[in-house]
């Protein structure tokens, strides 16, 4: 079969850059696809960041520090961009403005504002792909229960949570980094990082939180800095959202929390939906399983639990008994995005990255959140 190449630069080499690569270069485990990504540019400020790349992709032709240098590439179609937030705004301006299309990284801004301006570039380009990163959905138990939710199989629903919990900051000694700066993280913090992993589902569905009040904890203030002397860490550590959302006329709460100090949960996202007709709970902690619960009148009240196939948005070559894991769940969220940039609305499936009005709505969420917890009450949006 002839496939569609689509050749990739990434901008930014590190964690995620480099699980973006691998997926790439995993692309052969996907079956029946009539287009494939090449990478052929990598930049990173940090030029030493790029050497990884360099060694292990023979498809690498431009290394660079200077992003403008990829951008300038008439021979690069797309761009995927994983650096530090505050560098969000004007990067994905200048790359939506150059015609390339952009699978960016949450948050998508580091603020409402920086937002704005990508949504401008957005406006001013319609002709480029935008999405943004996220990819806990596309495994086979969070993709089930979001075809669940698509299908309405969940009667009135009753009440939603979602959450993504970390606990790698438990640790006091664990060193300072960007993350945990209001200048390159942003004031969200935590929700900033973990908020739109948390909304992708809800905002897909059109669970919009119509009113927020939330509850946010700085739980570690200091942390050691570049010289082992504690400096401060000043960035949101949890958060919890309770919200009410509407539906057709119908309200429902919705709980969200992000936490980067849950203890014992490494990368916990989860879903629960309880609705009147149907109920269905799925973690990643126990990620080869769904729960549900089926009820009509008069039916006993009984939990399922099983162990779901392998089977997510794309098919793969392996066996439906093979486990999943979360680089799966990278490289299916990366068939999404191709997906959708060489077939548009015929894309084989129908769940799509995050969309720039989700990151969009992220942010007025988030700012509510700020706002309600300095001011101690209930906003509505
Ligand atoms: N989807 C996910 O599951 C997930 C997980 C972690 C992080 N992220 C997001 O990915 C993004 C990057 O996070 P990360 O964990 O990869 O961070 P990282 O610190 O590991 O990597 C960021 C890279 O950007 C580079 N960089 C900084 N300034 C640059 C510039 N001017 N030009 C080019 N490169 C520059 C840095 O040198 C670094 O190598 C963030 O938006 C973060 O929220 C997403």
């Amino acid at each position: 079969m002839s496939k569609k190449v689509i050749r990739f630069g990434v901008i930014g080499c590190g964690l995620m850059g480099k699980e973006f690569a691998s997926a790439v270069s995993r692309w052969i485990h996907l079956e029946g696809l009539d287009f494939i990504p090449r990478i052929e540019a990598v930049c990173d400020k940090n030029i030493d960041a790029t050497g990884w790349f360099a060694d292990n992709i023979p498809t690498v032709r431009l290394v660079t520090s200077d992003y403008n240098d990829v951008l300038n590439d008439p021979d690069i179609d797309a761009v995927y961009c994983a650096v530090p937030h505050n560098l969000h705004a004007r990067m994905y301006v200048d790359i939506i403005s150059s015609g390339k299309h952009l699978l960016g990284e949450k948050p998508f801004g580091i603020d409402k504002a920086a937002n704005d301006k990508i949504l401008a570039a957005i406006s001013a380009n319609p002709g480029v792909l935008v999405r943004c990163s996220s990819e806990f959905p596309f495994y086979p138990g969070a993709y089930k229960l979001s075809q669940w939710i698509r299908e309405e199989k969940f009667g009135k629903i009753i009440d939603v949570e979602a959450g993504f919990w970390h606990s790698s900051d438990l640790d006091p000694n664990k060193p300072i980094n960007w993350k945990r700066q209001i200048e390159f993280n942003g004031e969200y913090g935590c929700m900033g990082d973990l908020g739109l992993h948390v909304l992708h589902v809800p905002l897909r569905y059109g669970w919009r939180p119509q009113n927020i009040r939330a509850v946010l904890s700085n739980i570690i203030e200091e942390r050691p800095g570049l010289h082992g002397n504690l400096v401060p860490c000043e960035t949101w550590d949890n958060a919890t959202l309770a919200c009410e959302v509407e539906v057709k006329g119908h309200k429902f709460p919705m709980t969200l929390s992000m936490k980067r100090i849950a203890p014992g949960h490494s990368n916990t996202w989860f879903l629960k939906v309880r609705g009147t007709k149907m109920s269905a709970e799925f973690t990643t902690k126990n990620s080869k399983q769904l729960s549900y619960l089926v009820y009509q009148s008069g039916d006993e009240q009984s939990w399922r639990t099983y162990d779901v196939p392998n089977v997510s948005a794309y098919k793969t070559i392996s066996g439906n008994i093979f486990e999943f894991g979360f680089s799966d769940s990278i490289l299916q969220m990366w068939a999404a995005f191709c997906d959708e940039l060489a077939h548009g609305d015929k894309m084989s499936q129908p769940f799509q990255c995050v969309r720039p009005e989700e990151a969009a709505f992220s942010h007025t969420v988030f700012t509510a959140a700020l706002e309600s917890y300095r001011e101690g009450k209930t906003i509505f949006l």
